[in-house]
């Protein structure tokens, strides 16, 4: 069976970085299982040039942010991994306690559960203790924090090449072969 991925898109600035990792994946066998958050949707509007119907139409599936009966929200729907990108210090939160308050962090708490792979893209600054210990807490329990932080290695040189650095990261913990950024082989 192909991969099958959960990308939650929450209401922090920078959806581009979940919105990048759903066409990367658009080019994959990857089966895409996409959740939007309400926030989401508003800073896809605030910060982008795509439409929320564009950013739906690049995932194989979509499933609304109060849907808790979805089949994701259940662990015998078997996936692989989870990546929620950008994750907002409310999400993170939200998951960190397993309050399961809508479906990314109720489909969060499955991948927890079910021990399968998460990876969090928490984005704010600066960070107060809450934000830093819920982000020790799931590290510990195994998740992977991956702050979309830019390199300057690769000489970046538009907002795409620094949106693509971190998104070749995430493709390279989810195990797919990616050549969005040159590599640093020296
Ligand atoms: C334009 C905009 C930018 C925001 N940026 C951040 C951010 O960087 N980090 C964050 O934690 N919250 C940010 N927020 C606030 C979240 O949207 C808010 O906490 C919301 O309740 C998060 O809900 P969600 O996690 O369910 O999407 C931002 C809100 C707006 C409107």
């Amino acid at each position: 069976m192909n991969k099958r991925i959960i990308v939650g898109i929450s209401g922090s600035t920078g959806p581009i970085y979940g919105i990048r990792l759903l066409e990367a994946l658009k080019n994959t066998p990857v089966e895409t299982h996409v959740i939007i958050s309400e926030w989401a949707e508003k800073t896809i509007q605030i910060e982008t040039d795509y439409t929320t119907a564009e950013v739906r139409a690049l995932a194989d599936f979509v499933h609304p942010p109060k849907n808790q009966a979805a089949k994701i929200s259940s662990g015998s729907f078997q996936t692989d991994a989870m990546v929620i990108v950008p994750c907002s210090m409310k999400t993170l939160s939200s998951v960190a306690h397993g309050f399961a308050d809508n479906l990314i962090s109720r489909a969060a708490d499955v991948i927890l559960k079910e021990k399968r792979q998460l990876i969090m893209v928490p984005r704010e600054t600066p960070l107060h203790d809450i934000h830093l210990e819920n982000m020790l807490k799931l590290s510990r329990m195994g998740v992977v924090m991956m702050p979309p932080m830019p390199a300057f290695y690769n000489k970046p040189e538009t907002i795409d090449d620094i949106v693509n650095h971190t998104v070749s990261r995430l493709l390279d913990q989810l195990g797919i072969d990616n050549d969005l950024v040159g590599r640093w082989l020296q």
